[in-house]
């Protein structure tokens, strides 16, 4: 397989034919998330020796496509809520893996991934825990967390809060594209949360982007064996 540079300008070469059979939204919207969400830089932050990736809140499973693509992973599983989502995800890895030797499975429930129990090199979650109630984020990432095989990395992406406006607009985006009242989770209160739980981990890296009007942060953390 062929590795490229990452660019976000290749990204939407890559949405424009894996998402071909969707929705023209739906298009779009992948279309042009590399552009407000920083995929690019995401993607930098997987480890090298990552074999398995789990997607939690994948939705239409872009970014595990483009971890396949760019050779970050061999393997990768994607969960989501929405099944609209995850029908767009296998639609799009099904013209995807005519190209490449990876493997991905998109699922909408989980159920099926916690009886399986496989263990993963990685967890993703990215702009996902701003839908989870923010009194249900912990028992969220714990039950997850479960799935992380030792010395396994959790990466978690979110919007940030420093400046109130940034605040403001990506609610006000929630609120169009999901309509939904999103609730942010400032990086200091995650970080104590996860600090208080048991989930033997060890916090790696902490990184800021703004792309446009929106403001991100993630985190990397490993899973103590
Ligand atoms: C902003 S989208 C992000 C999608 C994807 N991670 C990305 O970056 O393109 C948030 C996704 O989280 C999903 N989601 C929300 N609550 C969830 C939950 N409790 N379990 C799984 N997925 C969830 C939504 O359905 C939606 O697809």
């Amino acid at each position: 397989m062929k590795k490229t540079a990452l660019s976000n300008y290749e990204f939407t070469k890559w949405a424009e034919l894996w998402y071909k059979d969707c929705s023209i939204k739906s298009r779009l919207l992948q279309k042009y998330r590399p552009f407000i969400c920083p995929f690019k830089d995401l993607l930098e932050l997987i480890p090298d020796d990552v074999d398995s990736m789990l997607d939690v809140g994948c939705g239409n499973g872009f970014f595990s496509l483009l971890a396949l693509q760019y050779n970050k992973i061999s393997n990768a599983t994607g969960i989501d809520l929405n099944s609209n989502s995850i029908s767009n995800a296998k639609k799009a890895f099904a013209t995807q893996k005519m190209h490449i030797s990876g493997t991905a499975k998109f699922i909408s429930s989980e159920a099926e991934l916690f009886t399986n129990s496989t263990k993963f090199d990685a967890i993703v979650m990215i702009d996902v825990l701003h839908h989870v109630p923010s009194i249900e984020v912990i028992s969220f990432v714990e039950r997850y967390v479960k799935l992380l095989a030792d010395n396994g990395t959790l990466i978690i992406k979110d919007m940030g809060v420093n400046s109130w406006w940034r605040k403001a607009a990506n609610q006000l985006h929630d609120l169009v594209i999901a309509r939904e009242w999103i609730h942010h989770i400032p990086p200091t209160q995650l970080v104590e949360m996860l600090k208080k739980s048991e989930l033997c981990l060890s916090k790696d890296k902490y990184f800021e982007w703004n792309t446009y009007w929106y403001e991100h942060y993630a985190f990397t953390y490993s899973k103590k064996a």
